[in-house]
C-alpha cells in the first residue's frame, strides 16, 4: 500500500469533491459531514465516471400500507453521489448504493496528515 497526498485538508469544504489521478488510477476525494473519503471513479452499473457526478440530495419515500399514502421528503443533503451516465446513485458517507445493496462504490483509505489529505492504495 502506498500513500499519496492529494491536497491540503482544509481545500475541501463539506460537500466538495474531486477527482485527482494517482497510480493511473482516477481517485475521487470528498468531504461530506466533516468525513474524508476516497472512491475509485468507476460505476458499479456500466463503468461510468461516478466521482464525476454532483453530490446533493435525494427523494425517499414513506408508504402507509393501509392507506397507500405516501410522503415524499428530501434527504441526505449534499451527501448523494449521482453518476453522471444514468443517475445511479451513492451514499458518499457509506460508498452505498442507494438502489441495490450488490452494489457499493470502491473504497480507498483517506485520512488528515499533518493538515494533508492522505490517500492509501
Ligand atoms: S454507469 Fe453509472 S449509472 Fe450507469
Amino acid at each position: 500500500m502506498s500513500d499519496h497526498v492529494v491536497c491540503g485538508a482544509d481545500e475541501l469544504d463539506d460537500g466538495d469533491h474531486l477527482v485527482v489521478e494517482l497510480e493511473g488510477r482516477e481517485i475521487g476525494v470528498f468531504r461530506v459531514e466533516g468525513e474524508y473519503l476516497a472512491y475509485t471513479n468507476w460505476c458499479a452499473h456500466q463503468g461510468g465516471p461516478v466521482c464525476e457526478g454532483s453530490l446533493a440530495g435525494t427523494t425517499e419515500a414513506t408508504l402507509d400500507p393501509e392507506t397507500r399514502d405516501y410522503d415524499l421528503d428530501w434527504v441526505k443533503e449534499d451527501r448523494v453521489l449521482r453518476c453522471p451516465w444514468h443517475a445511479w446513485e451513492f451514499d458518499a458517507l457509506t460508498g452505498d448504493c442507494l438502489h441495490s445493496d450488490q452494489y457499493r462504490l470502491v473504497e480507498h483509505e483517506a485520512r488528515v496528515e499533518d493538515g494533508d489529505l492522505v490517500v492509501s492504495l
